[in-house]
């Protein structure tokens, strides 16, 4: 029982979990799910058809779409991989163009479906963290390559940081292009004016991870579609390349993710903005400094002697597990599962290191 040793290991060390997916384990969560077994069933009588919804699963996706401002919602067990699929399948044998620092699945997908994809090479910032491609950058590419059909952006990317979406919306606008937004770090954006603008406005169609950054499980997505025209092929699409068995205890928990966020988010999103600043003045000095990424849930550590290996060890010991990390930065994710007490933990570990 190799991985079932390993996992409940980890379990009952009781660890703060600095990592995807946003649940971390949470107890209010746990609690709500504590049948998990008895709630993963299959196409029933009553259980609707995820591959062709038109009951629970439907209504389920019409209210998610309600709640974020999008036409028309599709669920994914199967995380965002194959939501990216299914939408870029659209532009089989046509040209694209996408970010440099794009997740794999833009490329698969160009392999997979005989799409020409151009890649517009990300920036660097001063830290040399690679940061959001910009309008006149679109723009150039598209005055330049008059056959692009679609313009995909990461928004927000790994590191929190989201390019200017609305200008790009309006560029796209001009020059008669789709806009597609990979917002697998973005499904948070929808809940609290304190956070990045949400693509719904802007996109004509988008994917969210639940799971990255909502109470959900691993394997939760949404495919977030706005244009008429894209949606009955996404749609298509999506049939031939989902799984037939998609796992209803994740349906579940996108639904749940939804719920608890128009609930909770919007005040406990606040009091995470407002223990990082605490968190700050603890670390003031020492050999470490958040870096000021445009979604601040996406906490980026600069370890100023790049040590970061060193440090990740260090937290490990201190039972604090995070995200990512490199010699110069440690990156890790926050959701409105966590709580003040373990951001505090950190900072004073670090102020120590
Ligand atoms: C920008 C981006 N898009 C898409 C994905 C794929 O998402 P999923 O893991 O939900 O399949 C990832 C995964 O890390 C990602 O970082």
């Amino acid at each position: 029982m190799i991985i079932n040793n390993t996992l409940r290991e980890y379990k009952n060390k009781k660890p703060i979990r600095f990592h995807m997916p946003g649940n971390k384990g949470n107890k209010e969560f746990t609690r709500f799910f504590k049948d998990l077994a008895s709630i993963d069933i299959t196409e029933l009588g009553f259980s609707d058809n995820l591959l062709d919804a038109k009951g629970i699963i439907k209504e389920s996706e019409k209210e998610y779409a309600k709640s974020i401002g999008v036409k028309k919602c599709i669920y994914s067990t199967c995380g965002s991989t194959i939501s990216n699929y299914s939408i870029l399948r659209c532009f089989s044998k046509q040209t694209i163009c996408y970010e440099g620092n794009a997740h794999r699945s833009v490329e698969n997908a160009c392999e997979l479906f005989d799409i020409k994809g151009i890649k517009i090479p990300n920036n660097k910032g001063t830290d040399g963290r690679n940061i959001p491609i910009t309008a006149n950058q679109i723009e150039d590419t598209l005055k330049k390559n008059k056959a692009i059909k679609a313009v995909m952006i990461t928004y927000p990317d790994y590191f929190g940081s989201c390019g200017d979406i609305k200008t790009i919306s309006n560029v796209c606008k001009k020059y008669k292009k789709y806009l597609i937004a990979d917002s697998a770090h973005g499904a948070h954006l929808f809940y609290s004016d304190i956070l990045p603008a949400a693509p719904s406005k802007y996109a004509d169609a988008f994917v969210i991870s639940t799971h990255k950054t909502l109470p959900s499980l691993t394997g939760g997505s949404v495919i977030c579609i706005n244009n008429s025209t894209l949606a009955p092929q996404i749609e298509e699409n999506f049939k031939k390349i989902h799984s037939t068995s998609p796992s209803y205890p994740i349906m579940a928990s996108i639904e749940y993710a939804n719920d608890y966020m128009i609930k909770y988010c919007d005040k406990k999103i606040r009091e995470i903005y407002e223990t990082l600043k605490k968190f700050d003045s603890i670390i003031a000095g020492s050999n470490y400094e958040r870096v000021m990424v445009d979604d601040f849930t996406r906490l980026i550590i600069l370890c100023k002697k790049d040590d970061g290996i060193e440090t990740e060890a260090i937290l490990r010991k201190n039972n604090i597990y995070i995200e990512i990390f490199d010699k110069r930065f440690l990156v890790l994710v926050l959701s409105v599962m966590d709580n003040k007490k373990d951001l505090i933990k950190l900072a004073r570990i670090l102020k120590k290191t």
